[in-house]
């Protein structure tokens, strides 16, 4: 038995990337696992891989009734992970206002919204975690607005901790993780990318999505933390 055997753990954002990395953990864990994002073929897919303590249903966190919906339909949510977004990056000078806006409507707001509608769902010894980026405290490159929205996300964190406890709302900010996310970037920016990684950061090297997992996996299961950010970033954000 571990603290986390027959809890009902919903992802937003659990068919691929750090979001199924972490749906692979809690269901060796013993969890049941509810995942969640916008394409049925991939949870299908994911769904199929976890076995039968795995269900999930399509949703669209910047759609306020897909988001209904999708906690409407569930009996109880135990804990509470929301990677799922879609945005662009780049320099103030160089994008549209609707893409630089992508990162708050998706990210932020996605989140935002998520939590509000998962509120009722909430069992009294419930938590949340919320997923930022390490890009809050250090910019990697000039990329403003997703670099105030991971911010933002980060204060989110802490104004939800004291609306909704006891319920527990905490905040994971990684590094640049190698995974599902650049794996889908062309390959010389990732590989310039990972490089300039390796020499900003203490140790050395590019995360790894069970790394990140394990960090929410703490903050699922540690009983005195709330409000906090946790960053999984090998250091980056120290240097
Ligand atoms: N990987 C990194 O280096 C890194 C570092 C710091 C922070 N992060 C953050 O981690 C989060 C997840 O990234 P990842 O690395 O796990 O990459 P990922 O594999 O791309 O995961 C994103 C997941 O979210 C889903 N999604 C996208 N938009 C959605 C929406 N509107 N509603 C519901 N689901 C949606 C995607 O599936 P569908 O497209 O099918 O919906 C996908 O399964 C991102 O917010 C990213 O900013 C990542």
């Amino acid at each position: 038995m571990s603290a986390l055997t027959g809890r009902i753990v919903v992802i937003v954002g659990g068919g691929s990337g750090i979001g199924l990395q972490l749906a692979r953990q809690v269901v060796a864990a013993g969890a049941l696992v509810h995942l969640g994002g916008r394409t049925a073929a991939r949870l299908s897919a994911a769904a199929a891989e976890l076995g039968p303590a795995a269900t999930w249903q399509v949703v669209d966190s910047t759609e306020q009734d897909s988001l209904a919906a999708f906690f409407g339909a569930l009996d109880r949510v135990d804990h509470l992970f929301t990677p799922g977004a879609s945005y662009t990056v780049g320099p103030m000078r160089e994008l549209s206002d609707e893409e630089a806006a992508s990162p708050f409507v998706t990210k932020f707001w996605g989140q935002y919204h998520a939590v509000k509608y998962a509120a009722a769902k909430l069992s009294a010894d419930a938590s949340v975690v919320l997923m930022a980026g390490a890009a809050s405290v250090r910019p990697p490159a000039a990329a403003p607005a997703y670099v105030a929205c991971n911010a933002a996300i980060e204060g989110l964190g802490r104004g939800l901790a004291v609306e909704l406890a006891p319920v527990r709302v905490n905040v994971v900010s990684p590094g640049t993780i190698d995974g599902n996310l650049w794996a889908n970037r062309p390959a010389a920016v990732r590989a310039a990318s990972f490089a300039q990684y390796r020499k900003d950061t203490l140790l050395q090297r590019v995360g790894k999505e069970s790394e990140v997992a394990d960090a929410v996996l703490y903050l699922f299961g540690n009983s005195y933390t709330t409000g906090s950010t946790l960053y999984p970033d090998g250091g980056y954000s120290l240097r």
